[in-house]
């Protein structure tokens, strides 16, 4: 799934453009960097892409979550609903803001539960956040339905997903919203840096205007004048990075196309093990194929599974066992771990309890992750699938006798 597979002389190039400006910074300097603006360039090129009228490009996708959330205005007091299946930043980035996650069930799409969501809405809750998990759709289209009757905002945490679709759609438009993350190990990369989208020039604005220390971005004005509408903070991306995530989105389509075919020929061959069923993905021709997830009929299956492809040096995921995806084993939040000494998020000032987290508080998550295992599926895999394939041939054999 990584973009870094295909870091070559397009980067390159992109790059050497801006060492040779030696402007590496997306604002100021206009006289000196002759016409060139990497990061601007780059959220042009993205916003085209996915068909959003506003793109922002941050210094990582958690930055993302944290500035859509903040120019959404989420603040203490408020309840922000997201899944306990995804990866810590999506909640961290709630904490941050003084904000209380609250966690919702997945469903069968290893997202968001939009039946567990509309349970879990009270009139404290000010935005929901699904997210799109291993390259495929949250249902985001129900999602968005019961959000705009209760006048909630939509954020979709897109990290994963990046070039999805649903029904034609590309993900992370559906909401009010969309969160990109391009870090080491996503279908894109710029190596640190993700991207907000959105259709509401307001939005759009107060992301960022917070992502650069409240700079209002007044063009009459050279930027130690400019004015501040409120207070920000410093969520820039580089020029670098803007110049990396040109050169990697000119390479999307055929990332998807890769990992699309890499996984059909994986599916054919797994869906031959006795007992194995497939995540529900919503829409096929929407999957951007980063990983092929099925499930065991019980816990112990899905163990047996794992140690015979681990016996076979298949590379796999045990989600439940994950340490950074999986509310279970978040052991930081359910025991209120903070660094900060009067133990806030999770304690107020005077030492009694602000927030806490019960470990058995998702059983649907629970029984779909303690039975789903996971194939990773790279864009280059030749040399390896034959491998790979003969390796699940002989587990099938095995499982079956
Ligand atoms: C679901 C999800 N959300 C958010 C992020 C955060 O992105 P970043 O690493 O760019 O901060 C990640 C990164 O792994 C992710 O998987």
């Amino acid at each position: 799934m990584p973009g870094y597979e295909l870091i070559g002389e397009e980067e390159k190039r992109e790059v050497l453009d801006v060492l040779d400006r030696g402007i590496l910074f997306r604002y100021e300097f206009p006289d000196q960097r002759k016409g060139i603006y990497k990061v601007e360039e780059f959220e042009r090129a993205f916003r085209r892409y996915v068909g959003s009228r506003y793109s922002l490009a941050l210094s990582s996708g958690t930055a993302a979550l944290k500035v859509g959330l903040a120019s959404m205005g989420v603040g203490p007091g408020d309840e922000v609903i997201t899944q306990g299946f995804t990866f810590v930043a999506t909640w961290e980035a709630i904490l941050d803001l003084g904000a209380t996650p609250v966690f919702g069930e997945i469903d069968d799409t290893l997202c968001l539960s939009p039946e567990d969501l509309q349970k879990r809405i009270t009139k404290n809750t000010k935005a929901i956040i699904p997210v799109h998990m291993c390259g495929a759709q949250a249902r985001v289209d129900q999602i968005v339905e019961i959000a705009r009757k209760e006048g909630i905002y939509v954020l979709e945490d897109t990290a994963q997903a990046c070039g999805g679709r649903l029904k034609g759609k590309y993900l992370g438009t559906f909401g009010d919203m969309g969160e990109f993350s391009f870090d080491s190990v996503k279908t894109l990369t710029t190596g640190e840096g993700g991207m907000l989208v959105t259709d509401s020039e307001e939005l759009y604005i107060k992301a960022s205007e917070y992502h650069d220390h409240g700079h209002d971005h007044n063009p009459k004005l050279p930027r130690g004048l400019e004015g501040r509408n409120f207070i920000g903070f410093n969520f820039r991306m580089m020029e670098l990075q803007g110049a990396l995530g040109l050169a990697q989105l000119g390479k999307l389509d055929y990332i998807i196309k890769c990992q699309r075919e890499n996984k059909k020929r994986l599916k054919e061959e797994i869906g031959k093990i006795p007992g194995v069923t497939f995540r529900n993905i919503l829409d096929e021709e929407g999957d951007i194929g980063s990983f092929l997830v099925f499930f065991m009929p019980s816990p112990r299956d899905a163990m047996d599974i794992k140690a015979r492809l681990d016996g076979q040096k298949i590379p796999n995921i045990y989600w439940y066992k994950n340490l950074w995806h999986y509310y279970g084993e978040w052991e930081h939040l359910l025991e209120g771990k903070s660094v900060i000494r009067s133990g806030y998020p999770f304690k107020n000032p005077d030492g009694s309890t602000r927030l806490t987290y019960k470990r058995d508080a998702l059983p649907r998550t629970e029984d779909y992750l303690s039975r789903a295992i996971t194939i990773p599926i790279n864009i280059r895999m030749e040399g390896q699938l034959e491998g790979i394939l003969e390796g699940l041939k002989r587990i099938r054999a095995e499982w079956s006798s």
